[in-house]
């Protein structure tokens, strides 16, 4: 009979979604699984709270990075991962809102399928989704617009050369959501505009969406790129463009007065 103890089986990473900021917008899934696990990575955005779900022996290793500035090379968080799971180790790695949404989470679950760790993926609400809703602005109207597209505002940061097709954005007919855009909103707003999207369609900042410190600036797509620079607001932050945003006069209905800088 074989001794279990020497039977060295792998552990499984479950690459999960925290939601936007809200403790509560996290899924029963990803509860569960901070619950049983033995490790949890986590990232910049996660609500710290989170944590509380998982057990005292739990080790829990942050490995958050702001804006570019990577706490954790990629590499070494893939490499981690691979490391505990070959330990035998139950792995969370969690990720603010949705881990396929530009949450690398895709590399991760790459890296862990070439060395063979078995992996799952829990989604996640993502901020370009909820932080909209909790500032009164649905990404879709039935009446006014029937298609939303979620764009990484980071993209255009060699302005001479990013990728973005800004002729196709400016002329959709979609509620554009730029992910990773405070540092870039000069440069996206002219592009648009450049490319002919109406000076006067509307657009909100959202910031910190879905917590406590959640602002939300309004204004015309010409003026919204001066108000924030000028309120000096900082990430993370989403650019919200489109007929929808109007919606905001009628429906916000998440008003917190507990602001503080950190969301
Ligand atoms: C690296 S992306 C990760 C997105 C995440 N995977 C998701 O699905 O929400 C980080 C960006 O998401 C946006 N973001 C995340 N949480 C936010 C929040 N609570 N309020 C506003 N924007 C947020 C910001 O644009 C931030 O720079």
């Amino acid at each position: 009979m074989k001794n279990r103890e020497n039977i060295c089986t792998k552990g499984k990473v479950f690459i999960a979604g925290a939601g936007p900021g809200d403790v509560k917008l996290i899924t029963i899934k990803a509860k569960e699984c901070l619950e049983m696990a033995q490790v949890v990575l986590y990232d910049n955005l996660v609500n710290p709270d989170l944590l509380t779900y998982c057990s005292p022996q739990c080790e829990l290793i942050f490995v958050g990075k702001k804006s570019n500035n990577h706490l954790i090379p990629q590499h070494e968080i893939n490499a981690l991962l691979i490391s505990f799971a070959n330990q035998g180790k139950n792995v969370v790695r969690l990720k603010g809102g949705d881990p396929f949404v530009f949450g690398r989470g895709a590399e991760e679950a790459l890296a862990l399928k070439e060395n063979g760790i078995p992996f799952e993926i829990i989604p996640g609400i993502t901020a370009g989704i909820a932080a909209p809703a909790y500032a009164g602005i649905p990404v879709t109207h039935r009446h006014s617009c029937s298609m939303v597209t979620l764009i990484s505002g980071h993209k255009a940061v060699h302005k001479q050369h990013d990728d973005i097709n800004w002729s196709a954005l400016a002329i959709l007919n979609s509620t554009l959501v730029f992910y990773m855009s405070l540092s870039n909103i000069r440069h996206i707003v002219s592009q648009l505009l450049a490319n002919g999207k109406s000076a006067n369609t509307t657009a909100a900042v959202i910031r910190c969406g879905t917590t406590l410190q959640q602002q939300v600036l309004i204004a015309e797509l010409d003026n919204i790129a001066e108000l924030v620079l000028a309120r000096n607001f900082q990430p993370p932050a989403l650019l919200v463009i489109g007929q929808v945003v109007d919606l905001a006069n009628e429906l916000a209905w998440f008003l917190p007065d507990n602001l503080n800088e950190n969301c």
